[in-house]
C-alpha cells in the first residue's frame, strides 16, 4: 500500500443491530460516487460481520472484526476463533484494543498469539498499544508503547500485510487527545521498532492513530508524520461523521 493512501476504520465496539447497516451502506454508496482514495474499513461486532459483508458487496469499504480467539475452535464459549470470522467475511481483525487488554486481561503475549492465528487464516491483523495516562504524565508513554509493540508482535508478521494503531488509553471516548507532536514522537518510535524488527518491511506497515478522532481534528492527525491513517470508535457509528473523516484523509 502506498503510504500516502489513508487507512481509516471504524471500530463499532459492542453497538450496532440491524438498522446499523444502513450507515455503512450509506458510507459505501457516498466512496463509489466519490473515489475516495482511502483504504475504509468498518468493523461491526460479530453478529452483524456477514450481514454488512453482503450489504457491501462488491464495494469499497472492507469488513473487518474486533477480536478473535487464538485457537480455531473448541471448548470456548462465547468466543469467534479468526477462522470464523473469516467465513463470516471479515478480512482483517483488531487485536490487542486496550478494552480487551484491561477487561480481559489480555498480555502481550496473548495478543501475540491472536495475531498467529489471524494471520493463519488470511486476516490482516490491526494491532492496537497505547499508554494509560500515569505513563503519559511520568514520561513513560514512548518506553511503554515500544514495550507493547515487541511483545505483541509475532516474528510471522514479517512480509505479510498488518496495521499498528497507536491509541493512548486517555483518549478513547474521552474527547481528549494528545498534541499532533506527541502523537508524531510516538509514531516515529513505533516506526523506528517495526524498522529494526522486520527491516524494510516495516516501513510499509500503516501506523494508525486512535482515540477521539472526530470531524474536527481529523485534517490535522492525519497530516502529521507516520499518521497512516486513523481507528475511531465513536465517530463511526454516523455515516455523516464517518465520511467527514474519510474526506479528511486527502
Ligand atoms: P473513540 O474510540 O474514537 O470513540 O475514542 C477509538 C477506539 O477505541 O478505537
Amino acid at each position: 500500500m502506498k503510504q500516502s493512501v489513508k487507512m481509516i476504520v471504524g471500530n463499532w465496539k459492542m453497538n450496532g443491530l440491524a438498522a446499523q447497516i444502513d450507515e455503512a451502506r450509506e458510507v459505501d454508496a457516498v466512496l463509489r460516487s466519490e473515489q475516495a482514495e482511502s483504504r475504509v474499513v468498518i468493523c461491526p461486532p460479530a453478529t452483524l460481520i456477514h450481514r454488512v459483508k453482503m450489504a457491501l458487496e462488491g464495494g469499497r469499504v472492507e469488513v473487518g472484526g474486533q477480536d478473535c480467539h487464538a485457537e480455531s475452535c473448541g471448548a470456548f464459549t462465547g468466543s469467534a476463533s479468526a477462522e470464523m470470522l473469516a467465513d463470516a467475511g471479515a478480512t482483517l481483525v483488531i487485536l490487542g484494543h486496550s478494552e480487551r487488554r484491561d477487561a480481559f486481561r489480555e498480555s502481550d503475549a496473548d495478543v501475540s498469539a491472536k495475531v498467529e492465528s489471524a494471520l493463519a487464516y488470511g486476516l490482516e491483523p490491526i494491532i492496537c498499544v497505547g499508554e494509560r495516562s500515569a505513563d503519559r504524565d511520568t514520561g513513560r508513554a514512548v518506553e511503554v508503547v515500544t514495550a507493547q509493540v515487541a511483545g505483541s508482535l509475532p516474528a510471522s508478521l514479517e512480509g505479510k500485510a498488518f496495521a499498528v494503531a497507536y491509541e493512548p488509553i486517555w483518549a478513547i471516548g474521552t474527547g481528549r487527545t494528545p498534541t499532533t507532536g506527541e502523537i508524531a514522537e510516538v509514531h516515529a518510535a513505533i516506526r523506528q521498532a517495526l524498522v529494526d524488527r522486520f527491516g524494510e518491511g516495516g516501513r510499509a506497515a500503516p501506523i494508525l492513530y486512535g482515540g477521539s478522532v472526530n470531524p474536527g481534528n481529523a485534517a490535522a492527525i492525519l497530516r502529521t508524520p507516520d499518521v497512516g491513517g486513523a481507528l475511531v470508535g465513536g465517530a463511526s457509528l454516523k455515516a455523516h461523521d464517518f465520511l467527514a473523516i474519510i474526506r479528511a484523509a486527502h
